[in-house]
């Protein structure tokens, strides 16, 4: 028998924007359509954030404050953060500290960013567990944040791109499990650096000399491209993939599951996992259709709407599991 404890979710929170964002606002900027958009995404709006009040870490900390209220505890009493986010406040210092200052945290606990995109939640939440298996901090506080739709190209040439992404954060508190076989069962990270520049923001980059002069001249460089096709390809194998390593790690079967958290890419890719998993409609979560993808929050956005509406309940079987820019895909098997 192991040894090492297990973690569990002992909080998990959201926060989003107040602005909503319709397609059919967006058919005022640019030449798109309510049919293409929800036809291709499922998306029908998405938040964008409000300047001069949200910024990617005082999202972050909005939802975390919900999360420690769940959990019961205070600021003061997370030992590390975790913080995973493509669209940091700063090029540096990451949002890690940021969120620390923002909380009242004083104590100098180690603040991580963790860079994996739309599958950084599940890689900064696996990074939580290992911490809290060897038994070096008890309270561990894991965050997704994004703002995106400052960094959007949002006239008709960046359209495929612009109308798929949205603003958010989530948030859950780690501790460490204190009933037997419950808690995080097991986390799969992996990557596949073959294909980092088929979905990425390329600038500013620091390769090259003169780094700003660079940019001014490249602006559009700054805005996210994405080869839709090839990461619609190597998503829905991926998924699938990731998910099943997890439970075959645990020894289950897809009919186990009681709740998959599928990163919200895009609804046409959850709904090829969900047929390809074999699962009923009330065992997989969608919230696409209100938010849009929003990259590293999603997965804690919709775990904690799936536990605010009392879609997941104690003793449940519940899988996260992601794919995104890098390529990187992940999963987490989780006795609730
Ligand atoms: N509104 C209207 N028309 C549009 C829009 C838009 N917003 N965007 C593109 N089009 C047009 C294109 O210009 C093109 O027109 P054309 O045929 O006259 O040239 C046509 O629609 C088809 O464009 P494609 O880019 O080929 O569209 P595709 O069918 O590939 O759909 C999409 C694009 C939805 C992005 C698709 O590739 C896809 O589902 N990809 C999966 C990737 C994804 O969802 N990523 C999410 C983020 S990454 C992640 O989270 C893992």
């Amino acid at each position: 028998m192991s040894t090492l404890r297990h973690s569990e979710i002992a909080g998990v929170g959201h926060y989003v924007p107040s602005r909503v964002v319709t397609n059919a606002d967006l058919t005022e900027i640019m030449e798109t359509t309510d049919e293409w958009i929800q036809e291709r995404t499922g998306i029908r709006e998405r938040r964008w954030f409000e300047e001069g009040k949200d910024t990617t870490a005082n999202m972050g900390a909005n939802a975390a404050r919900k999360a420690l209220e769940m959990a019961g505890l205070q600021p003061d009493d997370v030992q590390m953060i975790v913080f995973a986010t493509l669209s940091p406040d700063y090029f540096f210092p990451g949002s890690g500290v940021l969120l620390q200052r923002e909380l009242g945290i004083k104590a100098p606990i180690p603040a991580f960013d963790v860079r994996n995109q739309c599958s950084g939640f599940v890689y900064a939440l696996s990074m939580a567990d290992q911490f809290i298996k060897t038994g070096m901090y008890d309270t561990v506080l894991v965050v997704g944040s994004e703002i995106h739709s400052s960094g959007l190209d949002k006239t008709t040439r960046g359209r495929s791109v612009s109308v798929i992404f949205g603003d958010g954060a989530g948030a859950v508190v780690m501790r460490p499990s204190t009933r037997e076989g419950h808690g995080i069962l097991s986390t799969h990270l992996h990557a596949q650096g073959e294909f980092a520049e088929e979905l990425i923001v390329k600038e500013p980059g620091s390769n090259r000399e003169g780094r700003v002069e660079y940019v001014m001249a490249n602006e559009l460089e700054m805005y996210p491209y994405m080869n839709g096709q090839n990461v619609f390809k190597h998503a829905v194998v991926r998924f699938p993939q990731v998910i099943k390593e997890a439970l075959d790690q645990n020894g289950m079967q897809p009919t186990d599951i009681d709740m998959l958290i599928p990163h919200q890419a895009n609804l046409r890719i959850t709904q090829y996992v969900q047929q390809k998993m074999g699962l009923s409609d009330d065992k997989i979560f969608s919230n696409i259709q209100r938010y849009g993808n929003t990259t590293a929050a999603s997965v804690p956005i919709a775990l904690s709407e799936a536990v605010a509406e009392g879609k997941i309940k104690r003793g449940d079987l519940v899988c996260l599991a992601a794919f995104g820019s890098g390529f990187t895909w992940a999963s987490a098997l989780i006795k609730w």
